[in-house]
């Protein structure tokens, strides 16, 4: 007998005795995002940030602006003149940012911004421009709001463009605890544009070396060896493409940013604890709050890599030469390599708390020479001392 509509949309009715009173939900969402590095967004002639929508939305669809003030400052009239140019719609929302306001005050702001443009949430994206710390929570903000609006991401900073733009993780930190609330969102697109570097400051784009260098030390030695002989000068010229540093720019770039994606990709949702990306970020999270706001981001992430170069070092993982190749080019990158509050008592603590969040073992990437890593799950506190009080005499002695 041909069954009738109704019969057909219910399966459940011909469920089996056994299974009656029990479920299982599965489903998958595929994730698919372009990262696109590209010259000259702002130049109305470039499309990228025209067609940089939601698939299936038309590139003229309203568009919610949320800006770091400082790019607000030096690009704002920029971004409204491009939209103007096209006919595009537009708010803007400017956000003051740096790593005290990363909070939920600040994500409540983009809600209350959200709300009031009148988002609808299926066509209209947000563009997040600015720094890590907009993009964290600009990327919150949208994960929640409806339970997701579409984001295009247009990194500002060198921690942007490498690191902070490009994965899925959104976060902000809570009670002294380093993005200690977050979500995964993809944003939709993101597009990457060197020319925004040529306004951070020199302090700024070195600590974004340290995500570079970071990279180049767990699996990249050609990208460590163009650290060496191009970082300073690339620092110099603020990674501009148009210069005497062009190819190197584009090379550190392009293996940084792939790097990085290759890594994410497999583990988005890092349902695997042992992700080599988290190199640098074992201690740095504790040091980083504590030091707030002294430290910078990438600069405790620094001083995290040299004493796990430290700890690699006294574990037979990296030779003395190595290590000093090492601490040598965090030097020339202008990143520390050790902080007064690096006591034994906080890397006790730092490495308890990661612990913690990695699933109740250390999986601490060390170092296996340069350009190579694995994890280690017995690092003792005897050890942690050494290290630390290594790492404290070698920055004395400069
Ligand atoms: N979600 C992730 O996967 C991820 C990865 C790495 C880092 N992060 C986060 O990123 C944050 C650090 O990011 P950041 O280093 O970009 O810091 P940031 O966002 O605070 O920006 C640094 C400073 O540069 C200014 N600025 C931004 N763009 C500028 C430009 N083009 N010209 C002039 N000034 C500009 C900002 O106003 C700010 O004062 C940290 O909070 C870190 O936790 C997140």
């Amino acid at each position: 007998m041909t069954p009738t509509a109704t019969e057909s949309f219910a399966p459940w009715r011909d469920r089996s005795e056994a299974s009656r009173n029990r479920w299982t939900v599965t489903a998958t969402r595929p994730v698919s995002y372009d990262v696109a590095l590209c010259d000259g967004i702002l130049d109305p002639a470039n499309p990228a940030l025209l067609r940089a929508v939601p698939r299936g939305v038309p590139p003229t669809a309203r568009r919610l602006l949320v800006i770091d003030s400082e790019v607000h400052r030096h690009y704002g009239r920029s971004f409204t003149d491009y939209f103007e140019r096209h006919s595009i719609p537009s708010a803007t929302c400017v956000l003051d940012c740096d790593e005290t306001t990363k909070h939920w005050g600040n994500v409540r702001t983009v809600l209350q911004a959200l709300d009031r443009f009148g988002i609808d949430r299926r066509n209209e994206p947000i563009v997040a421009a600015g720094g890590g710390v907009l993009l964290d929570v600009v990327g919150f903000a949208g994960s929640l709001y409806r339970r997701g609006t579409p984001v295009v991401r247009v990194p500002t900073t060198l921690i942007g463009l490498v690191d902070a733009g490009i994965g899925v993780k959104t976060g902000v930190n809570f009670d002294e605890h380093k993005n200690r609330i977050g979500t995964y969102h993809a944003a939709d697109r993101v597009v990457l544009d060197p020319a925004f570097l040529r306004t951070v400051d020199r302090r700024h784009l070195s600590n974004g070396l340290a995500e570079i260098l970071k990279m180049a030390l767990i699996g990249d030695r050609r990208l460590f060896d163009l650290l060496d002989w191009h970082g300073a000068g690339l620092l110099a010229a603020k990674f501009q493409r148009d210069g005497r540093h062009r190819e190197a720019a584009t090379e550190v770039l392009e293996r940084s940013i792939g790097g990085m994606l290759d890594e994410l990709q497999p583990n988005l949702w890092e349902s695997s604890l042992e992700r080599v990306v988290d190199y640098g970020h074992s201690f740095s999270p504790t040091l980083e709050m504590r030091a707030l706001p002294e430290l910078l981001h990438g600069e405790a992430v620094s001083i995290d890599m040299a004493l796990s170069t430290l700890l690699a070092e006294a574990r037979g993982l990296v030779t003395a030469t190595e290590r000093s190749r090492v601490l040598r080019l965090m030097r020339a990158l202008e990143l520390p390599i050790s902080h007064p509050l690096c006591t034994s008592e906080l890397l006790i603590s730092a490495l308890g708390d990661t612990t913690r969040h990695r699933g109740g073992r250390q999986r601490l990437p060390l170092p296996v020479g340069i350009g190579a890593a694995r994890f280690v799950d017995d690092v003792d506190e005897r050890e942690l001392e050494v290290a630390g009080e290594s790492l404290a005499e070698l920055a004395k002695n400069g």
